[in-house]
């Protein structure tokens, strides 16, 4: 219970870094009071992918909108509201900048401190919502469409990267090859559903390791096996079977990530695990990794589907600690694309 002479920190968060334009009020961090999410996905659905032109498009048309209606459903305005948090990076530069500008705009006109958020800081801080006892340090899987980074959390803002991919991310992965099988985007989900009905041992696809990174991933030479795979069926007009390929494709992705995993919480004794982004929601992942985790003791955390994929919510709770430690963006704040975690 909280003290009642403890001030409650309200955070308007705003997240605008790819195809998803969403606005949030959280309180003190982990009390999600609203979490509104305009997805682009039929818009970029028409195209295979996301067109970054189109994405900056849809949030300025949609950003004024969304953060009413999050304020709105908090039941709040702007005057009860102590600080906002704006993901500056990385993502598609047109995309973020919409989010930062308008942070800035209302920072500026309502005398609100600003916070800049890491997307990913923002995708990790997704666990604490719906896990209130969840404190660092513990070890984190970040699995998007734009990142694969297992990360050492060591504090509230103290990041270290112990590995990450040198190619594709792991989403990207499922994007591909969902669209290769003719599942088209966004492929996570779909090649979830269809390999339902699919062997995952039916295609025995590499497991790729890197040399001279053990923690880092490499996803392009799974994907090119599945291609060649692919080619070689036409070649020798073998009908394609697309849920034994998704459900293979599947098992091999969460064999490397639960694989690294599992080693870096051996080798930094770590007791606690949570898995975070777009293809953390993927169930196949979520049960190995949840096994993996019970035959060694170790608490496994996971956000709910909705806060994996992008969302303001998540973006408030990292902006609430770095309102604590008195992190605060000035009127300079800029889209940085390619951000660095920890900077
Ligand atoms: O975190 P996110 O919404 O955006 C980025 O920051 O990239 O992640 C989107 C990615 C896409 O590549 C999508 O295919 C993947 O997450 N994804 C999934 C699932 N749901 C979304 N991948 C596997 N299984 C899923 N159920
Ligand atoms: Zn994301």
């Amino acid at each position: 219970m909280m003290n009642n002479m403890e001030k409650e920190i309200k955070i308007l968060a705003i997240e605008s870094s790819c195809d998803e334009t969403a606005a949030a009020v959280v309180v003190n961090g982990r009390d999600v009071r609203s979490n509104v999410i305009s997805s682009q996905i039929d818009l970029h659905t028409l195209y295979g992918g996301v067109v970054p032109e189109i994405a900056s498009r849809k949030h300025i048309e949609k950003i004024n909108q969304v953060i009413e209606e999050a304020l709105k459903k908090a039941d709040m305005t702007l005057d009860d509201i102590d600080a906002i948090g704006v993901t500056y990076g990385p993502g598609l530069v047109g995309a973020l900048l919409v989010g930062v500008a308008e942070a800035k705009a209302i920072s500026f006109a309502r005398n609100i401190p600003l916070i800049g958020v890491h997307h990913i800081e923002g995708h990790i801080s997704a666990n604490y919502i719906e896990n209130k006892d969840l404190e660092p340090p513990f070890l984190c899987l970040v699995v998007s469409g734009g990142h694969t980074h297992l990360v050492r959390v060591a504090d509230y803002g103290k990041y270290e990267i112990l590995g990450k991919t040198r190619d594709d991310a792991a989403g990207e992965a499922f994007d591909k090859v969902a669209r290769a099988i003719g599942l088209g985007y966004p492929g996570g989900p779909k090649i979830e559903k269809v390999s339902h009905e699919g062997n995952p041992d039916a295609i025995d696809f590499p497991r790729a390791k890197v040399a001279d990174g053990v923690y880092d991933f490499s996803f392009s030479g799974l994907k090119s096996a599945v291609l060649n795979y692919l080619n070689g069926c036409r070649m020798k007009e073998i009908e394609i079977n697309q849920a034994d390929v998704a459900a293979s494709f599947q098992k091999a992705v969460t064999d490397v990530l639960v694989g690294h995993a599992m080693n870096a919480i051996d080798e930094y004794k770590m007791d606690k695990f949570a898995i975070a982004g777009g293809v953390a929601s993927n169930g196949t992942l979520r049960k190995a990794m949840e096994e993996a985790c019970a035959k060694k003791g170790v608490k496994f955390y996971h956000p709910s589907p909705i806060l994996c994929t992008d969302n303001a919510a998540m973006i408030g709770a990292a902006a609430y600690y770095d309102y604590l430690a008195g992190k605060r963006a000035g009127m300079d704040l800029n889209a940085v694309p390619n951000l660095r975690l920890g900077e």
